[in-house]
């Protein structure tokens, strides 16, 4: 029996019941496709800094890199807001990241037909979208130095850098017209390349990357432009590519087509493996302990690491109709609790889930 070895890293808030509930329904799947997944459980975020003074510990980078995959909740309380930056929450997702190479994050915003009715934005608008946001995840200005808060002229200076290697652009890009290949043929390049020297490089390295992807219709926008044209109009988008901190803020602008942050799912991978798998939602830490938070986009994450991790396609899309099937048959989590359906608690849509899946 093939057997895989997933590192858990439940991390804070309500991190861990989403992540049990995506644990239910990749146990039903292997069971259902005789395939082992082997679960080893790890601290990262705040709950580690309460361990190992961390929020990144080694035993925990340890079990990462020597996973097959991670699938990852949330990391982030109000408790550790007043923590040293090093040793923020945060601070253990950009290290993991770095750590494991993970520099090609992949977003998707899929309207679901049973939900077109939660956007905030006009049925007819969002009906139909169905984008894929590649985002780079580890260069720009997350990382790129100098940075720091000095004195300069007798008053505080504040800066960061924003910056890009040609061979980091390039690696993104060659993944995003792949994904690109692999879907519409369509790929939107998002810069700011009107202001800044380091979009300028974008572009033309992107442009270059272009020529062996012939196939491929790609067009580029400015990143204000992007934010508006995907309220106006999102179904003129097949796959975007952008950089890190444009992702940042494009994602989570896209996630609001779907309705819910508590639906969207994300991958991200790198050249080798592991790859990570987390919901794009936070740890939503006053929502802990009460069994109302949405499992959807972490178990659609966990669906997208059988895809991309184990080449599972099949039992992706398995679990991706089991979750449309809960959706269909008029379950709702609170977030996105519609009149005339039932509402229902985490654990009980990840069994509904997890018994579609028995039952397809
Ligand atoms: C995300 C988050 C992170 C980011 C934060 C928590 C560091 O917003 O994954 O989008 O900015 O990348
Ligand atoms: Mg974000």
């Amino acid at each position: 029996m093939t057997s895989y070895n997933i590192a858990l890293l439940a991390g804070d808030g309500t991190g861990k019941e989403v992540t049990d509930e995506a644990v239910k329904v990749l146990k039903a799947a292997g069971e259902k496709y005789s395939v082992d997944f082997n679960f080893e459980p790890a601290l990262i975020g705040g709950c580690a800094y309460d361990v190992y003074k961390k929020p990144l510990p080694d035993e925990t980078l340890n079990i990462a890199k020597s996973s097959d995959a991670v699938l990852l909740g949330a990391v982030g309380d109000w408790k550790y807001d007043t923590l040293p930056p090093e040793v923020r929450p945060e601070k253990a997702l950009l290290g993991i990241r770095k750590e494991l190479n993970l520099f090609a994050n992949l977003r998707p915003a899929t309207v679901y037909p049973e939900l077109t009715k939660l956007s905030p934005l006009k049925e007819d608008v969002i009906a139909g979208t169905d984008i894929m946001i590649v985002r780079e995840l580890t260069g720009d200005v997350y990382f790129g130095t100098p940075k720091g808060i000095e004195t300069r002229n007798g008053e505080k200076f504040g800066f960061n850098n924003m910056c890009y290697y040609e061979s980091e652009i390039r690696r993104i890009a060659h993944v995003a017209f792949k994904v690109a290949m692999q879907r519409n043929r369509k790929l939107c390049s998002v810069d700011k390349a009107n202001v800044l020297d380091v979009s300028r490089l974008w572009r033309e390295i992107v442009t270059e990357v272009s020529k062996e992807y012939p196939l491929v219709e790609l067009n580029y926008m400015y990143v204000d432009n992007a934010a508006m044209q995907i309220i106006r109009n999102p179904k003129q988008f097949d796959v975007i590519l952008t950089g890190n901190i444009f992702g940042d803020i494009l994602s989570d602008e896209a996630s609001m087509l779907s309705g819910s942050l508590g639906l969207l799912p994300s991958a991200s991978l790198s050249d080798s493996k592991p790859a990570m798998y987390e919901p794009i939602h936070g740890s939503a830490p006053d929502l802990k302990g009460q069994n109302i938070v949405n499992p959807i986009a972490t178990i659609l994450s966990a669906a997208m690491m059988l895809k991309y991790s184990f080449n599972m396609d099949k039992q992706h899309d398995d679990i991706v109709n089991a979750v449309r099937k809960a959706l269909k048959d008029g379950y709702r989590t609170q977030d996105i609790a519609q009149q005339g359906m039932k509402t229902i608690g985490t654990s009980e849509m990840g069994d509904i889930i997890k018994n579609n899946i028995m039952q397809n």
